[in-house]
């Protein structure tokens, strides 16, 4: 196999995976924890039939977690389920719309009668699209984005919540981005909507602390859950510390971390899952919306 080093400046450096063709997105280096607190513990994952929430869910099944899937995709929602349960793991379907309070009620309804009160809730569900220049987005647009991703939030962890208190306490994961700290271009709904979020994870945490509820945020970087081609994954890749994208199993760690006993001491936090990359200045070349592109003058 060729020598993936390279020397630069005198120092050797090791060529990125991704670049010597050794680098499987699917393949884990390190064998897994095992949490064994969150056995038979009634995990609710929403937004869970695809991408990082689908991954979460087959994750805590795993870990032999009783788990609750939610999508507004009542397919891909049964979907996950399907993976689940085919490994022996156990888990039900409960798809609806988090942003509308009547089927957020009957999905918690659901859960509490077949597996019990809510102990870990993470609210994963969001919509990440369309990316819209201010001049172009529409009062709709800034409201469904709000909705979905923050009311969403609200209206779950008021479902949960109560009866997390009565059974004792519980654990509550919200799901940020990078955009609520560092901007990104035509995504001011959805990088308000990611502000909001931790906003509100610091808040809650204070009224729901005297409850035994932990309340943190995780964020992740830049996560490839739509498959992206091999040349945006290696060119995004080169711009993030750790010199590759994240992939949706990059998550499930931190989250079984913050579901866990294992982090009883921590609330209002906010977790950062992002290969390194808020800690660095960001580059233009992994700007994917130049202002070349933004609506001409003449036309706004
Ligand atoms: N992928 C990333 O790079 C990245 C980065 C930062 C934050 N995030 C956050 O992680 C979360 C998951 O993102 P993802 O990349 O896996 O996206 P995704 O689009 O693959 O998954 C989101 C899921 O949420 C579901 N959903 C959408 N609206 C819903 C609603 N109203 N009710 C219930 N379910 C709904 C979708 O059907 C989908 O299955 C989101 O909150 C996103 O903002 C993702």
């Amino acid at each position: 196999m060729a020598d993936p080093s390279r020397l630069i400046l005198g120092l050797r450096f090791q060529k990125p995976l991704h670049r010597t063709g050794q680098y499987s997105p699917q393949k884990r280096k390190t064998s897994m924890a095992t949490y064994d607190d969150l056995e038979n513990k009634t995990i609710v994952v929403t937004g869970a039939g695809s991408g990082i929430g689908r991954s979460l869910a087959l994750r805590f099944a795993q870990a032999k977690a009783k788990v609750a899937v939610n999508d507004i995709s009542e397919e891909d929602a049964f979907g996950t389920v399907q993976i689940i349960k085919k490994s022996g793991g156990t888990a039900i379907a409960i798809p609806g719309d988090v942003s509308v309070s009547s089927q957020v009620h009957q999905m918690f309804q659901a859960v509490h009668k077949k597996y019990g009160p809510t102990n870990v809730l993470i609210n994963n569900a969001g919509l990440v699209s369309p990316m819209l220049h201010f001049f172009e987005a529409t009062e709709d647009w800034w409201r469904r984005i709000i909705d979905v991703n923050l009311t969403g939030h609200f209206l779950c962890c008021q479902a949960a919540a109560k009866a997390m208190a009565r059974n004792g306490g519980g654990s509550i994961i919200n799901m940020s981005s990078g955009g609520a700290t560092q901007a990104h271009r035509s995504f001011t709904a959805y990088d308000a909507s990611k502000g909001g979020i931790e906003a509100f994870t610091r808040a809650l945490a204070l009224d729901l602390g005297p409850y035994s509820i932990r309340v943190n945020a995780l964020m992740p970087g830049s996560i490839d859950t739509s498959g992206m081609n091999s040349e945006d994954r290696m060119h995004r890749g080169e711009n993030i510390p750790l010199v590759r994208v994240g992939e949706s199993h990059d998550l499930t760690g931190p989250a079984l971390f913050l579901a866990s006993d294992e982090s009883s001491y921590m609330t209002g936090d906010v977790l950062k899952v992002d290969g390194g990359m808020l800690a660095q200045q960001r580059s233009a070349t992994v700007d994917i919306m130049p202002p070349a592109g933004f609506p001409k003058l003449e036309n706004i």
